[in-house]
C-alpha cells in the first residue's frame, strides 16, 4: 500500500512536513550517516554518475519552474536533490520506506508501477528513472506497467530519462509499449542515447507521445 511520507505537490496526500521527525530526527540521522557511516566515493567515480553530475544535472539546475519526479532514492543521490531550483516542484518516490531519509521534502513511499494512482495525470514535465529498471523493476511486465503509469502522469512531450544496465536487462526502449507511448529524443543538446566506456550503463531520453 503506497504511503505518502510528505506533501506530493498537487497530488493527493497528507501533510506531515512540520512533524518533529521530519524537522529534526531525519536531518540529524542523515547528517550522521553521511559524515560517519556512508561513503559515496565509489558511486561518484562511476562514468554514469559523472555524466549525471556534469551533464544532466547542471542542465536541470537551470530550470526555474516545472514538476519533476525523481525515482529511487539512495544516500548517494541525496546531494543531487539540492541542485534543483526552489521554483521547481520536485517529488521523489521510492518503494522502500527505509529510503524516506534520502527522499526530498515531497516524498512518496510507493511503487513506480502504479504511481499514476497517487499523483495527478499529465502533471509532470520530467521523470528521472535511473537505475530502477534492472534494480527492482526487472521483468518485461513490470517495465510495461511502469511505462503506462509514467505516460499517464507525464505531460505531452514530457521528458523521461531511463538509465539502465545492458548486462542486467534487455534494452527497455525496444519494448512495444515504449514505442507506442514514447518517442526518442535528445535533451537540451545531450544525445538521445549515451553509453560509457568500461560500463554497462546506458542513458536514454524519451518523450511522452500525445496519444
Ligand atoms: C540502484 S537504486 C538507486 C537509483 C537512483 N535513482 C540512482 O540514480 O542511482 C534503485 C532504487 O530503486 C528503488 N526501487 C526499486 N523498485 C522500485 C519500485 N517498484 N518503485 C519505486 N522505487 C523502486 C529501490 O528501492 C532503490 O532505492
Amino acid at each position: 500500500m503506497a504511503q505518502l511520507a510528505t506533501i506530493p505537490g498537487n497530488a493527493m496526500g497528507i501533510q506531515n512536513r512540520s512533524s518533529l521527525k521530519n524537522q529534526f530526527y531525519l536531518p540529524l540521522k542523515r547528517w550522521l550517516l553521511l559524515n560517519f557511516r556512508l561513503d559515496d566515493t565509489y558511486f561518484r567515480k562511476q562514468p554514469d554518475r559523472i555524466w549525471l553530475n556534469t551533464q544532466l544535472y547542471p542542465r536541470l539546475a537551470k530550470l526555474e519552474q516545472g514538476r519533476i519526479l525523481f525515482v529511487g532514492c539512495a544516500y548517494y543521490t541525496w546531494e543531487s536533490l539540492k541542485l534543483f531550483n526552489r521554483g521547481v516542484d520536485l517529488v521523489t518516490v521510492d518503494i522502500d520506506e527505509n529510503n524516506v531519509i534520502w527522499g526530498g521534502k515531497k516524498h512518496l513511499v510507493a511503487s513506480i508501477l502504479d504511481i499514476d494512482n497517487f499523483v495527478a495525470p499529465a502533471s509532470f514535465d520530467i521523470v528521472l528513472l535511473n537505475g530502477v529498471f534492472g534494480h527492482g523493476v526487472d521483468t518485461r511486465e513490470m517495465q510495461e506497467q511502469t511505462y503506462k503509469a509514467l505516460h499517464n502522469i507525464l505531460k505531452p512531450d514530457g521528458m523521461l530519462l531511463v538509465g539502465w544496465n545492458n548486462d542486467l536487462i534487455p534494452d527497455p526502449t525496444e519494448l512495444q509499449i515504449c514505442k507506442e507511448l514514447f518517442y526518442k529524443s535528445e535533451y537540451e543538446g545531450l544525445p538521445q542515447r549515451t553509453s560509457f566506456q568500461n560500463s554497462t550503463h546506458v542513458m536514454d531520453f524519451l518523450r511522452a507521445k500525445k496519444v
